[in-house]
């Protein structure tokens, strides 16, 4: 898999994804809102529930502002396009917001999509943003079945712990400092005891 970025920078970035063809990752604006609401509609079942960890059919209004406009915790979500001008086909989104030290993640890629290093390179983006806004965890919350995205967090580095409240779920968590990196070995969350009660 070859991902390279071209030169033309935030907020509009683009990048190889496997050979020939070219996905752009930017900040979702105002007038996307319809977009990605029919991206949204266009996931299966399985895919939104795992996405939103329960069953959803569609965003509501305030969700896709919230998506749309970001707030003091969350930025616009990032969104994944094929194409160009009115050609534009969303094939995925990501959302991240800040709460203290830790940076929460979430994301999706179309079905058709799949395994073609989409949410890999969502995943890098967060990390990077996550990084420069001075986050010192990257976090999310996985549906225990969620064998695909398991696997993206173990390949990207993320160590597995079950949260005590919520049995259907595990954490995954990515230190992103030095520090903080030591200490959570130390804690026993290392990836060789990969799930921790
Ligand atoms: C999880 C998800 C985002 C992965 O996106 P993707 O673009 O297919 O991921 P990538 O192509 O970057 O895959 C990277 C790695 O993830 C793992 N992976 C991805 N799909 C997998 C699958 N079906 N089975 C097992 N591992 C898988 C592999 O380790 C893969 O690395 P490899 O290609 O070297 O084997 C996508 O499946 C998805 O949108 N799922 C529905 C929504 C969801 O589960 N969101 C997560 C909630 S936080």
């Amino acid at each position: 898999m070859r991902i390279d970025a071209l030169p033309d920078g935030p907020p509009s970035q683009r990048w190889h994804v496997l050979g020939d063809e070219l996905v752009t990752v930017r900040p979702a604006r105002p007038e996307d809102a319809g977009r990605i609401g029919e991206y949204i509609r266009g996931l299966s079942f399985a895919s939104r529930y795992r996405r939103f960890l329960g069953p959803v059919n569609e965003l509501a209004p305030a969700d896709l502002h919230r998506m749309t406009h970001g707030n003091d915790a969350a930025p616009p979500a990032l969104i994944v396009e094929t194409g160009d001008g009115d050609a534009r086909t969303v094939i995925g989104e990501a959302r991240y917001a800040f709460d203290g030290i830790a940076c929460e993640f979430a994301l999706s890629v179309s079905d058709a999509w799949r395994g073609r290093g989409v949410g890999t390179l969502l995943m890098g983006i967060m990390e990077e943003r996550a990084k420069l806004r001075g986050a010192h965890y990257l976090v999310g919350d996985i549906l225990r079945s969620n064998q695909p995205m398991l696997a993206l967090a173990h390949k990207l580095g993320f160590a597995v712990t079950r949260p005590v409240l919520d049995d259907s779920l595990f954490k995954v968590t990515k230190c992103l400092s030095r520090l903080d990196a030591v200490q959570t070995l130390n804690e026993g969350l290392s990836r060789e005891l990969p799930v921790a009660a």
